[in-house]
């Protein structure tokens, strides 16, 4: 029986290194046998349901999810504004109710809070599909991207240049435990969580891991195997676009930075990008960007922790 069987995932601090690599193995799998077919020949799905509510607008996670469900034989029902989540009804009785008649469900909304009460409140697993602190599925599709890139993660360099946000949480809780030094360059006022970046920190100590921040990308840059950014302005934040783009003035991934990385250093972006803002056109359309990698393994690295939780 996987440990994997009914789990939650809200925070990528919820696995271990044997469970990453448990994903990443089953993910793999799938991807070689959808790489040939485009299908799979079982359908270890059939019967199941997972309800996806969206409270931010999504175009991968929410398409990845649903195909992915599709493709496993399952089905995805989307839930939209008309159940008031929250509102019309508490989030608790919403879960009382959902794990009543389905099997898992996937949530993207605003406070971390929200999905972790859903999932103490519900029986079914629950998957953050992003909320303001994380966006673990994300993570564990850039790994594996840079797992598939450069053959192994251990002792790896991700740098994030920008934002300190839900996506440069992931990465660090998620490169901690899989013994990465994780890097981020960012300006005053525009840090991780604190108490997100002590937990990356212990986890980096009992994985061989490491955290290190800085302010100038150019000194952060040299030796590392990824460049990493993320937009500057993440959703929620829209009031303070104006403060956020003179802010992070200077923090682009352009052709500059990547010459200063090394000849080895690929360029990574979750998407969507803001082209000529935090990256580069001609680096994110280059030979040595792994964003649409990162975006095809969101499909693979759900179904198969899909299939590890619902089980097959
Ligand atoms: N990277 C990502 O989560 O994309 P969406 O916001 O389009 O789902
Ligand atoms: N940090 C971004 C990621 C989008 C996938 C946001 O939260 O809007």
């Amino acid at each position: 029986m996987s440990a994997l069987l009914g789990r939650d995932l809200l925070s990528s601090a919820d696995l271990a290194r044997a469970e990453y690599e448990r994903v990443f193995a089953t993910a793999t799998e799938l991807k070689r046998e959808f790489g040939e077919t485009r299908r799979h020949a079982a359908q270890p799905l059939a019967g199941r349901n997972v309800a996806l509510i969206f409270e931010k607008q999504s175009l991968r996670t929410r398409v990845t999810f649903e195909a992915g469900l599709n493709q496993l034989g399952g089905n995805a029902l989307h839930l939209g504004e008309g159940i008031g989540f929250g509102v019309r009804e508490s989030v608790s009785d919403i879960a009382h109710n959902l794990e009543r008649w389905i099997d898992g469900i996937v949530i993207r909304t605003f406070d971390h809070s929200i999905a972790t009460e859903l999932a103490d409140e519900a029986k079914i697993p629950v998957f953050n599909a992003l909320t303001d602190d994380e966006h673990p599925f994300q993570a564990l599709a850039d790994l594996l991207a840079m797992r598939e890139h450069f053959g192994s993660l251990e002792g790896r360099v991700l740098t994030f240049v920008g934002d300190g946000n839900n996506v440069y949480h992931s990465l660090a809780l998620a490169g901690a435990v899989l013994g990465m030094e994780i890097r981020l360059a960012h300006p005053v006022g525009f840090g991780p969580n604190p108490t997100i970046i002590a937990r990356a920190e212990k986890l980096a100590a009992a994985n061989g891991g490491q955290i290190v921040f800085g302010r100038d990308p150019r000194e952060l840059a040299p030796g590392s195997d990824a460049l990493y950014t993320d937009v500057w302005v993440s959703m929620g934040q829209e009031e303070q676009s104006h403060a956020r783009l003179a802010a992070f003035a200077g923090y682009t991934i352009d052709s500059e930075l990547l010459a200063v990385a090394g000849p080895q250093t690929v360029a990574m972006h979750c998407l969507p990008a803001h082209r000529g803002q935090e990256i580069a056109t001609d680096v994110l359309d280059g030979p040595r960007s792994l964003a649409l990698e990162q975006a095809e393994n969101r499909l693979h690295v759900q179904k198969a922790y899909l299939l590890e939780s619902l089980g097959r």
